[in-house]
């Protein structure tokens, strides 16, 4: 959704390369030095970069050009960076999984159906027992309602894009239902302050059952 919206927000380059908090979080949860991780909707890099620089093996996808190719132009001697442009709700499976799959602010991004379709996708191109790490925002965000209501429940048009907030107990109720473990879930302010604001997320991870 919103391509052409992403595009022109990367082409201003106006949004932080600092890594986000949950990224931070991932990390020293979650990474060893042989960890390999995907990042599914990776926008400028923040969080992408921070990884490779922690000698995380990554692939990090966007469907912004404009990202993809400030990164590759930024970045190409990192060896233990993949970047790829396309779509991540429509990926053909990897070669070699992944010990993490990586969603910061993305889930958001798509579509129920789509949803569905990327967590039986990490599912496939996970390790035995590997996480999909998400953060993204839920019912109790701020925003939610904010905006013109459009497509599907839940969906808000607002500042020039759209966002689906997720019901944290279904969503954690259809990773159940698909084969996932949930390991941690939250609902609350403190994982994405910003300037003066900080506003209530939803934090997820649920580990792959085999
Ligand atoms: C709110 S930004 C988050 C970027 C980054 N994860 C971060 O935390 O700063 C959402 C990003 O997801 C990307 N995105 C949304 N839907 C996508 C899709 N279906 N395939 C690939 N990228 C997508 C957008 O292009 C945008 O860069």
């Amino acid at each position: 959704m919103d391509k052409n919206y992403w595009n022109e927000y990367y082409k201003k380059g106006i949004v932080t390369q600092l890594p986000s908090l949950f990224a931070k979080h991932v990390f020293s949860s979650y990474c060893d030095q042989n960890t390999s991780l995907v990042e599914l909707g990776c926008g400028n890099g923040r969080d992408a970069i921070f990884f490779a620089e922690k000698n995380i093996k990554i692939t990090a996808i966007d469907q912004s050009e404009v990202a993809i190719s400030k990164l590759k132009e930024n970045f190409h001697s990192y060896t233990n960076l993949q970047l790829l442009n396309g779509d991540f709700t429509i990926l053909n499976d990897f070669d070699n999984p992944f010990d993490i799959v990586y969603s910061r602010f993305t889930m958001h991004s798509i579509t129920e159906e789509q949803e569905t379709d990327v967590l039986k996708w990490a599912l496939r191109n996970l390790n035995p027992t590997g996480l999909f790490c998400i953060e993204a925002r839920g019912l109790k965000n701020e925003l939610y309602e904010k905006g013109e209501p459009v497509g599907e429940r839940n969906t808000f048009f607002y500042e020039g894009h759209s966002r689906r907030f997720i019901d944290l107990s279904e969503f954690k109720a259809k990773m159940q239902e698909l084969g996932y473990e949930i390991i941690d879930y939250a609902e609350e302010k403190g994982f994405s302050p910003f300037n003066d604001d900080d506003e209530t997320f939803i934090r997820i991870t649920g580990k792959k059952n085999n």
